[in-house]
This record gives C-alpha cells, structure tokens and sequence, in this order.
C-alpha cells in the first residue's frame, strides 16, 4: 500500500542502540524533514506515570494520561529538547532505567491506540523521517521508504554506553547488555505492534558499519526522495 497521503516518509525501525536515532536524525537534517522520535513519546510517557504515581501496569489510567500528555519537542541548535508539562526531561529520559519503564508502557494495546494520532500529526511537508519499532509496520504502513536497522547485542549495547557517557550519565556495561536483551524480548514478542522488519523495509545490518556508511546505503535506496 503506498500513499495516499502525498507527504513522504522515511521510517527507520529497529533495536535499542541500532543507529537508528542517530541516522535518522542526520536523514532528516540533510533532507531538511521533520523528525519524529517516537521513542522519546513512550519514554515520556512512562516518566509522567512515574511523576503523577500511575502504577505502570494500569492500561486504562496510562491511556488516559497518553491522550493528553503535555509533550512538546523543541528543536534548537541541532538539540532536541524534550519537555513534560514545561518541564525538560530530555537527560532523564535518557536513562536505561527509563528506556526499561518505556518498554513496560509501549506494551500496552490502549496506549499505543491512544499516541497514534500524535504521530501522525507528525507528517508535515516536505516530509518526514521517522524513528522506532513499529514505524514501517503500523504507524506509517504507507510510507514511500522503510529501513530495518539492527546490530548485535553487544555492539549495541557499547553504542549505548558511549552515548550515556556523552550526555553525562554513569552505566556498566554488562548491566547494559543485560537490559538490551530485556527490552529486546519484551519489544519484539508483544502482541502488539512487536519489533519485526515491514515486509518492504531495506534490511541493514551496522554491526561493521560507521554512521557514514548506514547514512550511504540508505541514501542509495532512498534515491529519488
Ligand atoms: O527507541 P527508544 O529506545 O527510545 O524506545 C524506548 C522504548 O519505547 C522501546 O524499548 C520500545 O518498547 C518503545 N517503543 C515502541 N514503539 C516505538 C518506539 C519505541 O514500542 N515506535
């Protein structure tokens, strides 16, 4: 099914710690799209469960609180600025404890039900480039261009652990790899929307890749955007 809605969309799917934010906001950069992180909007939305005391299990209240959620995206100097109710929480959300509480919250049908809408909203001209785990599957089945990027366990979760360092937050490694694999299982084998490639997507694997090269190949497949 290609597009009925005229604008485009590159989405880029894949596991924590494949790239895949760092490619696809560099896409959307020299391409000059908007960016949709969509992460960022489970891991929000976990924090404001943590923040109003919401147990992370209540599908209904957590619902309740995605189809309100005060989330705003601010986009200065290169920096993406993540904002809950006027509050920046772009570095606490950053956090593998956060990713985990995310992963737990995404799992839920309701919620998921209740941010699709957000997303869309996200597709604006000249078009959009798009990260996460079910981008190419169900948020965005149509878009012109999918990507299904991945990496193994361990080269993941080193990407991972520099990326904490550099944005200042203290992790171990091994800890790291363990919750990799948690988020992984959990991800991939939900009922809904799990973590799979779209039947159409280009598949790369960047275990030996650097930026430039992911950056080459998709650029490559996606030649006429
Ligand atoms: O991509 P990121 O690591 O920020 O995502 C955090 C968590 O949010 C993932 O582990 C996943 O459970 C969930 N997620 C999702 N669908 C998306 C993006 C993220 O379920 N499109």
């Amino acid at each position: 099914m290609k597009s009925m809605n005229k604008i485009p969309v590159l989405t880029i799917d894949g596991p924590s710690g494949s790239g895949k934010g760092t490619i696809a906001q560099l896409v959307a950069k020299k391409l000059g799209w908007h960016y949709l992180d969509s992460g960022a909007i489970y891991r929000v939305l976990a924090q404001a469960a943590i923040k109003h005391d919401i147990d992370l299990a209540d599908e209904a209240k957590l619902a309740d609180i995605a189809r309100d959620l005060d989330l705003v995206f601010l986009l200065k100097d290169d920096d993406l600025k993540v904002m809950l109710e006027g509050d920046d929480v772009s570095t606490i959300i950053r956090s593998e404890q956060a990713g985990n509480a995310a992963s737990k919250v995404a799992a839920l049908p309701l919620v998921r039900a209740a941010l699709l809408n957000r997303q869309h909203d996200f597709r604006q001209a000249p078009g959009l480039v798009t990260d996460g785990r079910d981008m190419g599957t169900v948020v965005f089945p149509d878009a012109e261009h999918k990507v299904y990027l991945t990496a193994s366990a361990e080269v993941r979760a080193q990407r991972r652990y520099k990326q904490l360092k550099e944005k200042g937050i203290e992790s171990n490694l091994s800890a790291l790899v363990a919750d990799i694999s948690e988020r992984d299982v959990r991800d991939s084998q939900r009922e809904v929307a799990p973590l799979r490639p779209a039947t159409d997507a280009l598949e790369l694997d960047s275990s030996a890749l650097g930026i430039e090269d992911v950056y080459k190949h998709i650029m490559a497949k996606c030649g006429d955007m």
